[in-house]
């Protein structure tokens, strides 16, 4: 009989804490409503009273998720209880998460605070939360660093307030899977009521253990994972959901766990993360990388060609790599895309399809097959775009060994067309000093990034930016066969963003983060 082990995906919370890959209220309902058909059992929505944008995408995904809790942050005061609850209460399973920090340098130089404080702190703030709801998970940040009796005794408090899942994190990335193993074996044997509770862990990566540290959990009694797609977080990202998973599915003769995932939608899920945070994939990263699943070696390829399981554990097909792909081309109608992008885990409304279909046959008249890369970007950049003050209208370069880079560019500003040229080292540099006479925003350009998107010389060239104005950072991506014109879209793309940004901070109440135990 295999036992269950509980998905608590923390992609849009603890994920968007990595460096430059905040998102969107629309982008993060649509990857709550991908992870809901993954299979996700918890989805750590956010943390409410850290800016108004997180309360607003909280309280969206709360209504219109129906099959996994949705869970909201928040410190252990009433303040942000309140908030988180305010957020996540129409949810059809709604949990509060509050944590404190309970390691002897966490205490002593940021809270402040004693032993005592702490627990009185996890009651209070586990009592008011258990007031709203049932479902109540208590974390005791960096607790792979605590004492480990003090440890047990706060999870015991919180349980004995309520708590239904307490959360063992390690938050730094310090531990050694053996040594958090031992320890979650020695919450199970020293805190007395524990059996009243899910155990709970949360693995940072700083040492590149976060997946195995958390398996070793498990395989001491945990049941509750907590993760992010390709494995984003603070810092080094936190444990990869699809390495956890395809760990326990391929083993699962050995360990005897399970979970809720639909295996098959970890490789779209993934994809569609890397599009709206802009955060790539590297090519050798287990489960999801461009590599994971190439043989370059000629005994390995004369071996998967007998048998691939001689070289293979899992099947590419089992996390949704579908090597022969289907191919579509201009022939294809609008029925056969529709069809395609379900397989590929993606289930349109009429509206968007009728815009992606568009920009489908305007593909195929540049580029002979399309390929399910293409069509990755092609809805990425429909389904998640932003409400667009600069659109491209027109777009004309010069260039060459003899000739100084010249680009004439006419934008629609709010449905306004302007018109201006621009000069510069190359011809990217012009556009973009184009793009910027016409545009009044001064913009740092902190990161530029070109990939081809398949193989062949027809290639889709996808361009990533990051734009930076006065402390905010925004992430712009375009993609054209043209590359030029891809880095055109992407740059236009970030001022996008920009302004959505800005926009949505300025709406934000800010509150100070470092005050009693932020993250
Ligand atoms: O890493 C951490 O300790 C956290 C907690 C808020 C669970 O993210
Ligand atoms: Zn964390």
């Amino acid at each position: 009989m295999k036992e269950n082990v509980i998905i608590f995906d923390t992609t849009l919370r603890d994920g968007e804490q990595s460096p430059g890959a905040s998102m969107n209220t629309n982008e993060k309902i649509r990857l709550a409503l991908q992870l809901e058909k993954l299979g996700v059992d918890v989805l750590e929505a956010g943390f409410p009273a850290a800016s108004e944008g997180d309360f607003e995408a909280v309280s969206n995904i709360a209504s219109k998720v129906q099959n996994m809790e949705i869970a909201a942050l928040a410190r252990t005061t009433h303040e942000d209880i309140d908030r988180a609850w305010m957020a996540v209460k129409h949810a059809a399973r709604p949990k509060i998460h509050t944590f404190i920090a309970t390691s002897e340098i966490h205490m002593v130089h940021k809270l402040k605070m004693s032993r005592q404080q702490v627990i009185e702190k996890t009651i209070d703030a586990v009592k008011r939360a258990k007031s709203y709801t049932d479902r109540v998970e208590f974390s005791a940040e960096d607790g792979s660093r605590s004492d480990r009796d003090f440890l047990c005794q706060v999870f015991e408090a919180a349980i004995e307030a309520g708590a239904t899942t307490v959360n063992l994190p390690d938050t730094v990335g310090y531990a050694v899977p053996s040594e958090f193993g031992a320890l979650v074996q020695y919450v199970r044997e020293h805190t007395p009521n524990i059996h009243k509770a899910t155990i709970s862990v949360h693995c940072h990566n700083d040492l590149g253990l976060a997946t195995a540290n958390t398996l070793a959990a498990i395989m001491a009694g945990a049941r509750q994972a907590e993760v992010t797609i390709n494995g984003i977080g603070e810092r080094a990202g936190n444990s990869s959901l699809e390495e956890l998973v395809m760990c326990l599915h391929t083993r699962q003769k050995d360990l005897a766990l399970t979970t809720n995932i639909d295996t098959t939608l970890l490789f779209p899920t993934s994809r569609l993360v890397r599009g709206v945070t802009g955060m790539m994939v590297q090519p050798n990263k287990a489960i999801v990388g461009a590599n994971a699943f190439a043989h370059e070696a000629g005994i390995h390829q004369d071996g998967v060609l007998k048998n691939p399981m001689t070289y293979e554990i899992m099947k590419p097909e089992t996390v949704g790599l579908n090597r022969n792909q289907m191919i579509l081309g201009k022939h294809s109608g609008r029925h056969a895309l529709r069809s395609h992008l379900k397989d590929m885990g993606y289930d349109l409304s009429d509206a968007e399809l009728h815009l992606i279909f568009k920009k489908f046959k305007g593909l195929c008249d540049k580029k002979k097959y399309i390929l399910d890369e293409d069509l990755e970007v092609l809805v990425t950049e429909i389904m998640l775009r932003t409400a667009d003050i600069f659109e491209l209208e027109y777009l004309h370069v010069s260039c060459g060994t003899t000739v100084m880079p010249m680009a004439s560019v006419k934008l629609l500003i709010n449905g306004r067309s302007v018109k201006g040229t621009g000069y510069g080292n190359g011809p990217i540099d012009a556009v973009y000093n184009a793009i910027a006479s016409l545009v009044d925003i001064t913009t740092e350009l902190l990161r530029f990034t070109v990939s081809a998107i398949s193989g062949g010389t027809d290639a889709q060239g996808e361009v990533t930016v990051r734009l930076e104005q006065d402390g905010i950072v925004a992430l712009g991506r375009g993609a054209d066969p043209d590359i030029i014109t891809a880095s055109a879209r992407a740059y236009i793309n970030g001022l996008n963003r920009l302004e959505y940004l800005k926009n949505s901070q300025n709406e934000s109440h800010s509150t100070d983060m470092d005050e009693s135990g932020g993250i």
